[in-house]
């Protein structure tokens, strides 16, 4: 029997990629203090300002971690959550401190960088913790704005030297500046798509008025595939040729609204919905990982992540090099020919590959088929010029059969 060892052998691989999927996520601040009760306001916090995904993210830090008690102090002063964030990250050390070294500060005081220096929201020395090591054992901590100590060190809660420490201290840090009201953080998209060679791509976001999507899940989380200015100005003959709505619907398809961080989506491979997914309109693609390169793959083309723009939770930007072709707006599976980067991949003639993907008998069909990837009507009581997707069904179906075989 060839099932025992293949299912055997399904099993190992998943067990692995369980495993693997442990393994790239050096620590985790939410689970560390999920097993400390006490600190599980502090913990929620971190979790919704976001600074967990940003503790997980880098190494060689400390965390100063405050008990219920202390945090009910902080919550008393009704900030709003983007203050408590910036409070919150003054509690993040951007250095390694165990316990031990807290004792062997040479000169007995450390100043500190933490995260609130790193958001370049904290003028002059307000991000940065001084840490004195006190008579009689005791190690102060204060803000190094607000001028005295007003925390002292209580235990070390956990250490994974040198990845992360986690201490707890007496009581949040005083700092006027991490307390200053904070407006909600001005997320522009299309100022950030601006900066960062994606300026095509955020006019047309703007012009269409998609951007509204966009902005309102940069809170819940965000991640946009910018195709590059070039890609773009390859694919504008197409693009008038949408309607209003496939317009927005084509760049609606360019962000999934999560934040997934590069390491996220290497083990998300599957199909993923999009912005533009809407009920019976599917609008979903695949993420497909071999090795470092990520593909995403929409029946129509396959493009590759070409590289981080930026991530900064909730939202990351990535870089692709093809506009992502939704089947729902375009048809045939031709690798488009449209502005590819010049060291893009499959140099193969959109005519060879259709033959490889989709060589089902299709003889009678009209060779209506010469613009490749021509726009597909986008309503469906639109149906002449349709493509047959009767047929495409099949070879999906057959595909999928396939792979339920090799499993
Ligand atoms: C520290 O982080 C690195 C990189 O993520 C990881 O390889 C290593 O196993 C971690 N060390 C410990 C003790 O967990
Ligand atoms: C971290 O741990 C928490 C609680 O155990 C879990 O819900 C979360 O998915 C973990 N995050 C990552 C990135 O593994
Ligand atoms: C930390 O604060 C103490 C007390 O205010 C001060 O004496 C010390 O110089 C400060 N250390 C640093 C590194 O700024
Ligand atoms: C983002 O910035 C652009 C250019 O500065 C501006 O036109 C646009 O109105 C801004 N959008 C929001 C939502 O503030
Ligand atoms: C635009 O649509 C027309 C009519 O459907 C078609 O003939 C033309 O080739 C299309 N242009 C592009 C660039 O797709
Ligand atoms: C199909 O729909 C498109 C856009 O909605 C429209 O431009 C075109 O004229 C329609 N064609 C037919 C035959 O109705």
């Amino acid at each position: 029997m060839q099932h025992a060892p293949v299912f055997t052998s399904v099993l190992t691989l998943s067990v692995c990629l369980l495993f693997l999927s442990c393994a790239t996520h050096a620590h985790n601040i939410t689970h560390i203090l999920a097993k400390h009760p006490e600190f599980s306001t502090f913990n929620h916090y971190l979790t919704i300002t976001h600074l967990a995904g940003e503790i997980n993210r880098r190494q060689t830090i400390t965390v100063l971690a405050v008990s219920n008690a202390g945090m009910a102090d902080l919550l008393s002063k009704h900030l709003s959550v983007f203050v408590i964030k910036n409070v919150l990250s003054l509690h993040v050390l951007v250095d390694y401190f165990g316990a031990r070294k807290l004792h062997q500060i040479t000169d007995g005081t450390a100043s500190s960088a933490t995260l609130f220096q790193s958001t370049g929201s904290a003028p002059g020395t307000a991000g940065f913790v001084n840490i004195t090591d006190l008579k009689h054992g005791k190690v102060g901590f204060g803000a190094q704005d607000s001028g005295h100590l007003n925390s002292y060190f209580v235990k070390s809660v956990e250490e994974i030297p040198y990845n992360i420490s986690v201490l707890e201290i007496s009581q949040i840090l005083t700092s006027a500046v991490a307390e200053a009201p904070a407006e909600a953080p001005s997320l522009n998209l299309t100022n950030m798509l601006t900066k960062q060679g994606c300026k095509a791509f955020g006019d047309l976001l703007e012009a269409s008025g998609a951007i509204k999507t966009f902005e309102e899940n940069v809170d819940g989380g965000l991640t946009v595939f910018c195709p590059s200015d070039d890609v773009i100005k390859g694919f504008m003959p197409k693009y008038k040729n949408l309607t209003a709505a496939g317009k927005v619907s084509l760049l609606l398809y360019h962000g999934i609204p999560i934040y997934q961080s590069m390491q996220m989506l290497k083990s998300s491979n599957g199909l993923t919905n999009t912005l533009a997914t809407d009920g019976a309109k599917k609008y979903d693609f695949t993420v497909q990982t071999e090795g470092e390169d990520i593909t995403l793959e929409t029946k129509v083309v396959t493009a590759r992540v070409t590289g981080t723009v930026l991530d900064q939770e909730p939202v990351v930007l990535y870089k692709v090099n093809k506009v992502l072709l939704p089947r729902e707006l375009f048809k045939g599976t031709v690798e488009d020919d449209e502005a590819e980067s010049p060291k893009a991949s499959s140099p193969k003639s959109s005519k060879s590959k259709k033959a490889d993907t989709a060589d089902s008998p299709d003889a009678d069909s009209p060779e209506s088929d010469d613009s490749e990837d021509s726009t597909a009507d986008q309503d469906d009581e639109n149906g002449s010029g349709r493509f047959d997707g009767g047929r495409w069904a099949s070879v999906l179906l057959t595909v999928f059969a396939g792979a339920f075989v090799l499993f």
